[in-house]
């Protein structure tokens, strides 16, 4: 996918997903940690608290890609936005802001790396197994190791590690886009 197009679409969805966290009341704070990861936090305007920060940076990552509906025998290291925490405080939650966040954060990363194609984080959520109703799911990660579907419980994966992967070609756009039209509301 040609990088110009990749970067207009990271654009268009920073700018409205900062348009959403401004109309909500939160001011959005980058910066970079020693470390070289980013942190990106959440302020509620007025009381000026800290509601949510997520933390990510880059980093390499061995993934089997897909070719032709088959996976690669060999892995291939790539370049991956790592996203490495993603707290909001319990005041916040269940508004939207951890998705608004993941959003802004995967899309400032990739306006300051436009080649970067992939994510990676290790899913410790209490939600991690969810097959729906997972945050990680909702914009388009998949787990990048064994799964198999859960035999004792409903919507319920058994899965051989934490890590999940997402491919930024393919449908985040889509799904952060429907995500934003949904909290824009
Ligand atoms: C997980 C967490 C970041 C969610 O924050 P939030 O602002 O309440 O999340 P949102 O309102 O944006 O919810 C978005 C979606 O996330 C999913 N979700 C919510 N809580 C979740 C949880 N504990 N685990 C996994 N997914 C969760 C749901 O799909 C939800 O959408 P839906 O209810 O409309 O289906 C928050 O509960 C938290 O900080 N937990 C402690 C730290 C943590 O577990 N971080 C993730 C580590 S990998």
């Amino acid at each position: 996918m040609d990088v110009r197009f990749l970067v207009y679409r990271t654009t268009t969805l920073l700018h409205r997903t900062t348009t959403v966290l401004r109309k909500r009341n939160f001011s959005i704070q980058a910066k970079q940690l020693e470390s070289g990861f980013f942190e990106i936090v959440l302020f509620e305007y007025g009381t000026n608290k800290k509601a949510a920060h997520i933390h990510l940076g880059l980093s390499q990552t061995d993934l089997y890609l897909a070719t032709n509906r088959l996976r690669t025998t060999e892995p291939t290291t790539v370049d991956a936005i790592n996203v490495v925490s993603l707290v909001v405080k319990e005041a916040y939650r269940g508004r939207g802001l951890a998705l608004l966040l993941l959003i802004y954060g995967l899309c400032y990363f990739q306006s300051i790396y436009p080649t970067v194609e992939y994510s990676v984080l290790d899913d410790v959520s209490d939600g991690a197994h969810l097959m729906t109703g997972n945050i990680y799911a909702r914009v388009g990660y998949e787990h990048r190791d064994h799964v198999n579907l859960s035999h004792t419980q409903r919507n319920s994966l058994d899965t051989s590690s934490p890590t999940k992967v997402l491919d930024m070609k393919k449908t985040f756009y889509y799904k952060a886009k429907s995500l934003i039209d949904e909290l824009e509301k």
